[in-house]
């Protein structure tokens, strides 16, 4: 199928690759000339395993294109994705101004029959918006607005992509639903299908409920360090239960990333415009919070005052493997530790590059490996679980130190091998 991507960031570009490789002729618009001159040398502008070959192999098919022109991209697709960014408002909404202004673009465009869906992540009812404005601005055209979220996660984005889950689409026409089946037909994944208003919902109870899961077992690692109890076997035994599952409940210093605080600030406030305060979700973000203020609370109760301290930290990233520093709970600790007067040295695989976009850069010193991070240090913090971390020589790094203190932010270590290492280890409810 012919098949046109407006917006060629995280998503449009992973999903238009994607799509690309099943066999579909794929054409990716982004007005930024100079990320699609990018793009036209073969350079791929974010890190995100597979995706490079993917692009690479795809162009060289001539299955994957390239273009600022929306005309030509509109031209070109019978099915149009918007996959343009969605920033949020100081108050938490959603400024949808990018995806009002691709409605606008793409209605003179449409001269024949287009599906025109959106994959941004966006408030319930953006879809009857955009359809009103195309309307407004094209009032002959022949369209059919979609809904289909994505649920790629950062890191693994190609693999969720060619092997999803699900795959989720509202419509309200059985024209453009037909379409659709037909774009995803060779995904071998469940498809469920739902009217517009749905499917958007589907995208932000998903994240949210995720998040949810995340604060509730962080929420039990207060509780474990109250009672002196073990926050990992607590997630070990309840996530025995079918019903609850394993996954999304690793305490620790909280959720972050592009998607998350993100997603659950729109989900509050559309609930509030729509006259259904989620409470619930509130409490969410509170707890979110809390982890990271107790963990710093921590360290300063155990080095006394931070001020000219010197700290080690692994892992600046909102997770591993990425190289993503996007509202990263590192990042923010890091700050804070920087602010209280601490001398940080700071060691991530992937994520140093982007370290210096940001004010924090200059102020913390960046080391070649973790073990060159550690050396010297009075404390030892681990942020972000890369697995690379659990695989050091742990003596080595300890007596390197000047003080064997450790502060596991992320529960990556086994806190027995750690002392008897000798380091005096701290994680996330693990008792006290
Ligand atoms: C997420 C969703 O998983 C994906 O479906 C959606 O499309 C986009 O948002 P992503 O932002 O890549 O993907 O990150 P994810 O792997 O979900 O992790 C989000 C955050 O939660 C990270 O900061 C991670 O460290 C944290 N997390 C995750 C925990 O603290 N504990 C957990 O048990 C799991």
């Amino acid at each position: 199928m012919k098949l046109t991507i407006i917006g060629s960031g995280y998503v449009g570009l992973t999903t238009g690759a994607c799509f690309a490789e099943v066999g579909h002729d794929v054409m990716c618009v982004d007005n930024d000339a100079k990320k699609i001159e990018t793009l036209l040398r073969g350079e791929i502008p974010i890190y995100e395993p597979g995706l490079a070959d993917l692009v690479t192999q795809n162009v060289a098919a001539g299955r994957l294109s390239f273009t600022t022109s929306t005309e030509k991209g509109v031209d070109h697709g019978d099915v149009v994705f918007i996959a343009v960014p969605t920033p949020p408002n100081p108050d938490g909404s959603v400024d949808l101004k990018f995806i009002e202004k691709v409605a606008r673009e793409i209605a003179p465009c449409i001269k024949s029959y287009k599906v025109v869906v959106d994959k941004s992540t966006v408030p319930v009812k953006t879809g009857e918006k955009v359809a009103e404005t195309i309307q407004r601005y094209a009032p002959d055209a022949e369209f059919d607005v979609v809904s289909n979220p994505e649920f790629l996660r950062e890191g693994s984005a190609v693999a969720d992509l060619m092997k999803p889950d699900r795959i989720v689409f509202g419509s309200n026409s059985d024209r453009a639903s037909a379409l659709m089946k037909k774009v995803y037909e060779p995904f071998v994944a469940p498809l469920l299908v739902t009217d517009i208003n749905s499917a958007e919902l589907i995208k932000h109870a998903a994240n949210s409920f995720l998040a949810l899961k995340i604060s509730y077992i962080n929420a039990i690692s207060q509780i474990c360090e109250a009672s002196n109890a073990d926050v990992e076997l607590v997630a070990e035994g309840i996530g025995m239960d079918s019903r609850i599952g394993r996954s999304f409940l690793n305490a620790g210093l909280g959720y972050g990333g592009s998607c998350f605080p993100k997603d659950i600030a729109a989900f509050i406030a559309i609930s509030d415009q729509l006259g259904v305060p989620f409470d619930l979700l509130k409490e969410v973000q509170k707890i979110n919070r809390r982890q990271l203020d107790r963990f710093i609370d921590r360290i300063r109760e155990k080095l006394w005052v931070l001020g000219e301290k010197k700290i080690a930290v692994w892992g600046l990233t909102f997770k591993p493997n990425t190289d993503d520093l996007r509202c990263s709970v590192a990042v923010e600790l890091v700050e804070r530790l920087v602010a209280e007067g601490a001398e940080i040295t700071a060691y991530d695989p992937k994520g140093m590059g982007r370290i210096g976009d940001l004010a924090i850069g200059s102020k913390i010193r960046l080391a070649s490996s973790p073990e060159d991070a550690a050396k010297g240090a009075e404390a030892l913090v681990i942020a972000t679980e890369w697995p690379e971390f659990a695989h050091v020589d742990f003596r080595a790094v300890r007596d390197s130190m000047l003080a064997p203190m450790m502060f596991d932010g992320r529960n990556l270590l086994d806190p027995d091998t750690m002392r008897k290492h000798g380091f005096d280890y701290h994680g996330i409810g693990r008792g006290i």
